[in-house]
């Protein structure tokens, strides 16, 4: 039907918080696509602005939040259009997300297999107890989790961090959903466990069709893993494209500081090297590029807003002085 067009396409959304002390402008103009099956990394910084991103989407954005701007085109549809009613039923169904909270999408008190159960009910109200079971089951082993018959009877509190986040996945794959935002606990998870999660969300998305969003604070753990990334600082995205060709050539000087001690592709598993400086508050962004005050590129023409270029073909960069040197001819 639609093979063409990305599942998700999220235009110039932007998403502000009205407090006392002024304006946040959480998301800020953030556009990208995620095509069936594909994968893509949201990376940033914390307070980057990348689970607002994914409230914004699935419209749980309380006040004093405000999606305030911009499009989310899923599957054609504007959902920034639907009533709450409409918008309910895409995300118990189409539409999944896996909170930073884990705690977020299980249930404390009830068993693994009742909750996974229920979830397969509310989505086909016809399904026999012992299918329901039967697909439980096979989507926790298929996330990883070991002897599954067995772990479908415990409580959340009985998993490790880890194997909690695992079972959220399983959850938000049971019905199938066309898109997955999954966001990654803030709870140190290791680099190295993160990765091999992705590795079982990935393979799994692959073979559905799922689109699939992976936030996380840090690139290694995408690194090898996503089809695209998408860079976030402030607000905004500065740095898309191909995740390859960014580890590669990243050409923002945000991203390049980030992979400053690990360049290539062999990033999995490396810490990142820390980028002087700290995030600013959206509070107080600078004028012009928010990354200015650690950018070491700076200068006078970085005191207005930069916008979106393309100065590397399928390349999506904020910035006015790009790192094009020892860039392949494109
Ligand atoms: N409830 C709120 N009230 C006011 N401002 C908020 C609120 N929630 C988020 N913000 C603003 O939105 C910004 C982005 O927050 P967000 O939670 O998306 O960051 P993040 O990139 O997910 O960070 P982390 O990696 O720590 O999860 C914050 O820096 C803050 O300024
Ligand atoms: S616009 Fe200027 S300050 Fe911002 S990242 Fe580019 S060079 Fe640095
Ligand atoms: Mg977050």
């Amino acid at each position: 039907m639609m093979s063409n067009a990305a599942t998700l396409a999220v235009e110039n959304l932007e998403t502000h918080f009205l407090t006392k002390a002024g304006v946040a402008k959480a998301v800020d103009g953030v556009s990208f696509t995620v095509g069936r099956g594909e994968v893509m990394g949201l990376v940033g910084e914390s307070g980057s602005g990348k689970s607002v991103t994914g409230f914004s989407i699935i419209g749980l954005v309380d006040p004093p939040g405000e999606v305030v701007g911009g499009q989310v085109l899923f599957n054609g549809e504007n959902l920034l259009e639907l009533d709450e009613e409409r918008m309910r039923k895409l995300r118990g169904n189409r539409i999944a997300m896996i909170f930073q909270d884990p705690m977020m999408t299980l249930n404390p008190v009830l068993r693994i297999d009742t909750q996974m159960i229920e979830t397969l009910k509310a989505h086909d109200a016809g399904i026999k107890d012992d299918e329901a079971r039967a697909r439980a089951r096979d989507v926790l082993g298929q996330v990883g989790i070991p002897s599954p018959d067995e772990r479908l009877k415990a409580y959340p509190h009985q998993f490790s961090g880890g194997m909690r986040q695992r079972v959220a996945i399983a959850i938000a794959l049971l019905n199938r959903p066309d898109l997955i935002i999954a966001d990654e606990p803030t709870t140190a998870l290791d680099v190295t466990i993160q990765g091999q999660i992705l590795y079982e969300a990935q393979k799994l998305c692959r073979e559905t069709g799922t689109a699939l969003i992976w936030i996380t604070h840090d690139l290694a753990v995408v690194a090898g893993l996503a089809d695209k990334i998408c860079v976030m600082y402030a607000g905004r995205i500065v740095e898309q494209g191909k995740l390859d060709d960014v580890l590669d050539h990243p050409v923002h000087p945000y991203t390049v500081g980030l992979l400053g001690s690990v360049p290539g592709h062999n990033t999995r598993g490396h810490r990142l090297y820390q980028i002087p400086g700290m995030t600013p508050s959206l509070l107080k962004l600078p004028g012009g590029c928010a990354f200015k005050e650690r950018c070491p590129r700076a200068d006078a023409a970085c005191d207005v807003h930069p916008e979106i270029t393309e100065p590397v073909a399928g390349r999506q960069v904020r910035c006015c002085h790009p790192h094009l040197e020892g860039q392949a001819a494109s």
